[in-house]
């Protein structure tokens, strides 16, 4: 295969050895799309450029997390950002503990390993009792990954730290997932004059693909398209994935709760007449794009989460809405300000670079308020301190 890399939006080229093996990648989404008769659904183009066996994106052995291009990473999340995310997670899931007697804490996709490592040596020190730690990772490259930094920084509770595919038939304990549901792949909707299309992939000069849309009889439109205002044309998705999965999730909740973060919007304001272009985002080398198809395999395909789809997933699965706020709100509610005024403020050099860190968390213009945490519970039931101010279950 014959593929003509130019550089687009100031992005850095790609080296020979992960072009090879973006073009692996590309041959076989395109037997795929073959096979299907030329067109597939958004959805599943992004499920196999992230998810594919060894050549998706969060299944090769790309860097992915970390702080800069320098070490060939590409974005970096919460989890990676300070330890004191993960110290200050560690008081709801405490309090959640606590609450309900239990002690399994269930991870979906554990980045680098650093947040399951921080959390599992907080809990030890707030004298909590966490006896099974569960990682749910789809990447072979992560778990091992995960097992390195684990058994480096958190050796003693190796032992209680397992890797599985699927969630367990029934959790009582707490199950976390940060940026998550965002990777999760989602289906594209074009209006045109006044018309539905579904917006899929097909492929051009036998190389390149490229977003093609297909019509939709009204009765297959998605109900959820029903919030798009009736202006203008419009691109959006939809979450099917992500419902799904919290629907499962929660239905396996026993006694506990489930906590996600992650960037995203209720419906009203996910599907707000200015946001004509969707959501979808890609991160290549800490670059923000929005083409999909520029480096698939080697860069991250993400889409805001829509929260009053994942609100009604739960409350079918029988679970209840904990809370809902802002990242901001949730970790000044869980004492993150607390944590770093444990710090000596006058030692400058030691100090402030983690000031500048939580500010980031904090801060309306950057994680702060973009970000979001929803939480759900089932078996029993309190009010979590993380949630007592600023709490937005209303707007959902
Ligand atoms: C953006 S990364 C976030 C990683 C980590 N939680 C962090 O905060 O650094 C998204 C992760 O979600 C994982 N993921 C997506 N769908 C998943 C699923 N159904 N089950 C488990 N992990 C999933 C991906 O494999 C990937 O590791």
């Amino acid at each position: 295969m014959q593929i003509n890399i130019t550089q687009r939006y100031g992005l850095p080229i790609p080296n020979d050895t992960a072009l090879e093996h973006m073009c692996s990648l590309v041959r076989y989404i395109i037997q795929h799309i073959d096979v299907s008769g030329g067109w597939m659904p958004f959805d599943r183009y992004m499920k196999l450029a992230l998810y594919a066996s060894g050549l998706g994106y969060y299944s090769n052995s790309t860097v992915k997390f970390g702080h800069s291009p320098d070490d060939g990473s590409d974005f970096i999340t919460a989890s990676e950002l300070t330890p004191l995310f993960a110290q200050t997670f560690a008081k709801p899931v405490a309090e959640i503990l606590n609450a309900t007697n239990t002690s399994h804490v269930v991870e979906f996709g554990a980045g680098t390993g650093k947040f399951a490592s921080v959390l599992l040596r907080t809990l030890d020190e707030l004298g909590i009792e966490c006896t099974r730690y569960t990682i749910i990772e789809l990447s072979d490259t992560l778990r091992e990954r995960q097992h390195k930094y684990i058994a480096e920084t958190a050796e003693r509770f190796i032992p209680c730290v397992q890797w599985v595919n699927t969630i367990p038939e029934r959790v009582d304990g707490v199950i976390v997932g940060n940026e998550v549901l965002d990777a999760m792949p989602v289906r594209i909707f074009a209006r045109q004059d006044s018309l539905w299309y579904e917006r899929g992939v097909s492929v051009i000069d036998a190389s390149r693909f490229v977003f093609a849309d297909r019509p939709l009889i009204p009765a297959l439109i998605p109900a959820t398209l029903a919030y798009v205002p009736n202006e203008h044309d419009y691109v959006t998705e939809t979450h099917e994935a992500a419902t799904k999965f919290v629907y499962t999730v929660c239905s396996a909740l026993g006694r506990g709760a489930a906590l996600f973060v992650d960037y995203g919007f209720p419906a009203a304001e996910y599907y707000h007449p200015q946001r004509t272009e969707g959501t979808l985002m890609c991160h290549y080398q800490h670059h923000a794009h929005s083409d999909p198809f520029l480096y698939p395999g080697l860069q991250d395909i993400t889409a805001h989460v829509q929260f009053s789809a994942i609100k009604q997933a739960a409350r079918i699965a029988g679970a209840h809405l904990l809370g809902y706020t802002s990242q901001a709100h949730f970790l000044i509610n869980a004492g993150i300000t607390d944590l770093l005024m444990q710090l000596d403020p006058t030692d400058s050099v030691r100090f402030l670079p983690k000031a500048n860190i939580v500010q980031k968390l904090l801060s309306e213009s950057e994680m702060g308020e973009l970000f979001k945490v929803i939480a759900f519970c089932r078996g029993f039931d309190a009010r979590l301190a993380a949630f007592k101010g600023g709490d937005r279950s209303h707007t959902l």
